[in-house]
């Protein structure tokens, strides 16, 4: 009896240790594409916290949480095979240039599989520019053919990158940025997750005027 309590506790022991052993690993790769681009790192946190959020409201299982936080965390990491010459380019990209940046989900794709277990985070971040009509990249997929974990982050990434300042361009206000992901829902966007994420970011938007006391309701 000893013996088997003895092991379960070593089973768990050595569980942590490898979560803990994967935490670190993600946090040194967000830190390097931060390193190389350092809007990302921040961008990525962000999303991480979105999207476990928006996960668990749709009721997506437990297991999976972690694969949307791992493919939020990750979703980028592929941009580290794009040329910083189209990386941050301040203008607009060349045809050319723009194909070599559609490439970066398939790079973060061929990173994150090689991680034991997150088969599952890879395909998100390889569909995170899937658009729910087909139109998207890179596999053209439509509707429920993107797995959910894409298409909970492709509606998070387009908000905060809308929403974040840039060196070339001031981010948008909120209700802007709101209205334009209603505009894309159904389209870019798979609706329910357009939904979630609205009522999550819009009670948080209220939360923080509450505190600074400036506040005006969004409507959606
Ligand atoms: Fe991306
Ligand atoms: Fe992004």
């Amino acid at each position: 009896m000893k013996t088997l309590q003895h092991s379960t506790l070593r089973v768990k022991e050595l569980e942590a240790r490898i979560e803990g052993m994967h935490t670190s690993l993600i946090c040194a790769f967000n830190q390097l594409l931060d390193l190389k681009d350092l809007n990302t790192g921040f961008h990525s946190t962000r999303l991480a916290e979105w999207g476990v959020r928006v996960a668990r409201d749709l009721g997506v299982g437990r297991e999976c949480l972690r694969d949307v936080e791992m493919a939020a965390l990750l979703h980028d990491i592929g941009k580290m095979g794009i040329p910083d010459s189209v990386l941050k380019s301040p203008a607009r990209l060349t045809d050319q240039q723009w194909a070599l940046m559609k490439k970066h989900p398939e790079y973060g794709w061929a990173i994150v599989r090689l991680f034991p277990e997150f088969e599952r985070a890879s395909l998100f971040v390889l569909h995170h520019h899937e658009h729910i009509d087909g139109a998207g990249y890179p596999a053209g997929l439509a509707g429920t053919e993107i797995p959910i974990g894409a298409r909970i982050v492709a509606v998070i990434d387009a908000f905060d990158a809308m929403t974040s300042n840039r060196p070339y361009r001031q981010g948008l206000p909120f209700e802007e940025a709101i209205r334009r992901l209603v505009l894309a829902r159904g389209t870019q966007f798979d609706p329910s997750v357009v939904d979630c994420f609205i009522r999550i970011a819009s009670e948080e938007q209220a939360g923080v005027f509450a505190a600074t006391g400036t506040g005006v309701a969004v409507a959606v």
